[in-house]
C-alpha cells in the first residue's frame, strides 16, 4: 500500500493555484526551511497583499508542495523566491510553478524577467537554464554565509516574447 501510494505521488501532477495571504504561514515555513535568512510570516503576508506581486502555490495531493513569488514593475519582473518542499523535489514542481508564474507575468505585460541565484545552487541554476534564463551579471560576495567567504550571486534574465 505504501509503495503504491509513493508511486502514485511520484507521478502526480501538481495542482497549481494562485496564492493568497492565507498561504503566508505555509510559505513562511518552507522559506525558512529553504534559505538561511527566512522571511517572517508577516513579511510574506505583506508581499501577498501587494498588487504587483504574482504568487502561486503547488499542491501534490492535498499537501502544500511549493510556492513562487514574483514582482512586476513596469514591463520588467523579478522572481523573488521559489522553493519546493524537500521531500517533493525533483518531480517538476518548480518547473511547473515557474512556467505558470511567467505566463501570468507575460499576461500582465512583463517583457523580461530577472532573478538572482547563488552560483553554487546547482538545482536552481539547472531549473532556470532549462526555463530559458541566461546570465547577465554577477554580484560577488552577495550572499552572506555562516562560515567562509560570501557566495556570488548570478543575475539571470529571460525575455518573454
Ligand atoms: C531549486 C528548487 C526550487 C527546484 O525544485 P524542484 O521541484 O526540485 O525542481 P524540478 O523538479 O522542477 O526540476 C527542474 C529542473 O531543476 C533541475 N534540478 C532539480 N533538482 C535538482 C538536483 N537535486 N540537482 C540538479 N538539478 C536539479 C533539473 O535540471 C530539473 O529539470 P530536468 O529534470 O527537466 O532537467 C528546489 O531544489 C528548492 O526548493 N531548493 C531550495 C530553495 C532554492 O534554492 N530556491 C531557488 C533560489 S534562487
Amino acid at each position: 500500500m505504501i509503495a503504491f501510494l509513493s508511486r502514485l505521488f511520484a507521478r502526480a501532477v501538481p495542482a497549481l493555484l494562485q496564492a493568497s495571504p492565507r498561504d503566508a504561514h505555509a510559505i513562511a515555513e518552507l522559506h525558512a526551511a529553504s534559505f538561511s535568512r527566512g522571511w517572517s510570516e508577516a513579511e510574506i503576508e505583506a508581499m501577498l497583499l501587494e498588487r504587483n506581486v504574482v504568487a502561486h502555490r503547488a499542491l501534490l495531493g492535498q499537501r502544500f508542495a511549493g510556492f513562487i513569488l514574483s514582482r512586476l514593475a513596469g514591463d520588467e519582473a523579478e522572481i523573488l523566491s521559489i522553493a519546493v518542499v524537500s521531500a517533493r523535489r525533483g518531480r517538476g514542481v518548480a518547473r511547473a510553478l515557474l512556467d505558470l508564474n511567467m505566463r501570468r507575468l507575460a499576461g500582465l505585460g512583463a517583457r523580461a524577467v530577472f532573478l538572482e541565484v547563488d552560483e553554487d545552487n546547482e538545482p536552481a541554476r539547472r531549473l532556470y537554464a532549462r526555463a530559458g534564463f541566461h546570465e547577465v551579471g554577477k554580484r560577488p560576495g552577495y550572499y552572506r554565509q555562516d562560515k567562509g567567504a560570501a557566495a556570488t550571486a548570478l543575475v539571470l534574465r529571460r525575455d518573454l516574447a
